[in-house]
């Protein structure tokens, strides 16, 4: 059985001033009508079911998720004390998993990312669970295309025998000089941060390779199913180390396996990604909101449904209007609008 494991943790601030604290990325409609997390979840039809698909986040977010997610169990909803990253939230997921069903199959999914084939998409996850029943930790792994360094870079090695390929290194968000590098060897391939693994081989795993955690693990798993577990997870999952299942785990395991995919990925990093999920008028704006008005503009991002907006003019630059706040940021500086999250703390 294959076990969706939705991760909806995190607190991006590349979308402001559509997201914010209480409403990061993953629960904005950036790539279609429905939110990130939506699509996330309507993706698995037909490969999962939702009574079998868990959702980890924090106490901020969980009754929007929930809600978010037709369908979704309440049992389902793992809701972490406090954020640990996602080691600490994969444990959480896989001993639940493991609980009823040990070498049950978790499928690791981003909430905020957007796939364009959803049909490749579920083949290649079809795939990795079938190198996953092998005792394998499987990471999907997406031909570069530049040398992005927000990502995580694989090193493939030849091909397995029972289905993938081997992994030759793990590089976690390499410099921009290295990144080129990868990119140009052509051995590198990034990695989507999907991972496919048996509930019991990720529980080895971390105990081999984050034994730090063995003990808040096991008093979980003895918990697991019983009245107690809400108690026991508040004592123990704030001791857990705040770490990335890619540092903690994916760096150091030797029984990794990546299995290439192309179905149109994308972690959707920021707004000049929105054209690469949506689809742009001929010439090369994409607009969405109903208040949103441009004339003459080339390239260009532009996001109004509370009040109208108009643009006239301009050549690949973002305008964003929440109804409350605005921005204007040219397309290549988008990154830095996590700067103006810091710089409107700051003001405070
Ligand atoms: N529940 C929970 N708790 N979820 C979390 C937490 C947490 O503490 N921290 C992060 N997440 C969720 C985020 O919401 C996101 O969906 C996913 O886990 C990955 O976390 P990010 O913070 O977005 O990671 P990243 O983008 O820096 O890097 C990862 O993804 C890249 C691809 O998008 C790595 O796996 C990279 O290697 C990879 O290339
Ligand atoms: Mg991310």
């Amino acid at each position: 059985t294959l076990y969706p494991v939705i991760m909806a943790g995190g607190s991006g601030t590349r979308f402001w001033p559509l997201s914010r604290k209480a409403r990061p990325k993953q629960f904005l409609p950036l790539a279609s009508k429905n939110p990130l997390i939506t699509d996330t979840a309507i993706r698995l039809k037909g490969l999962a079911s939702v009574k079998d698909t868990l959702i980890v986040c924090g106490p901020l977010h969980a009754k929007q998720a929930a809600r978010l997610v037709k369908g979704l169990s309440k049992k389902n909803l793992l809701v972490e004390p406090v954020a640990r990253n996602t080691a600490p939230a994969i444990a959480l997921a896989a001993v639940q998993v493991a609980a009823k069903d040990p070498e049950g199959i978790l499928v690791v999914l981003p909430s905020d990312h957007h796939v364009a084939d959803v049909a490749g998409f579920k083949k290649t996850i079809a795939e990795a669970a079938q190198v996953a029943a092998k005792g394998h930790l499987v990471t999907l792994g997406i031909k570069p295309h530049r040398p992005e360094t927000g990502y995580g870079y694989i090193q493939v090695g030849e091909g397995l025998e029972g289905g993938g390929r081997r992994v030759k290194a793990f590089r976690e968000k390499p410099d921009t000089e290295t990144a080129r590098r990868y990119v140009e060897s052509g051995e590198y391939l990034w990695n989507a941060g999907i991972f496919v693994f048996r509930a019991d081989v990720i529980l080895e795993a971390f105990a081999k390779h984050m034994p730090e955690m063995q003990k808040g693990l096991d008093a979980l798993r003895k918990a697991a199913g019983k009245r107690t577990f809400a108690s026991v997870l508040k004592r123990v999952f704030p001791k857990l180390p705040s770490i990335s299942i890619d540092y903690g785990v994916m760096e150091k395991a030797s029984n990794i396996a990546v299995l290439p995919g192309d179905f149109g990925w994308s972690d959707v990093g920021s707004f000049a990604a929105i054209p690469e999920v949506r689809p742009a008028d001929e010439h090369g704006n994409v607009i969405s909101g109903a208040e949103a008005v441009v004339v003459d503009c080339k390239g260009c991002v532009v996001l109004a449904d509370k009040r109208p907006l108009t643009v006239v003019g301009l050549t690949d630059m973002v305008v964003v209007d929440s109804g409350d706040a605005v921005l204007v940021v040219p397309k290549d500086k988008s990154q830095d609008v996590r700067k103006v999250v810091e710089a409107l703390k700051a003001r405070k």
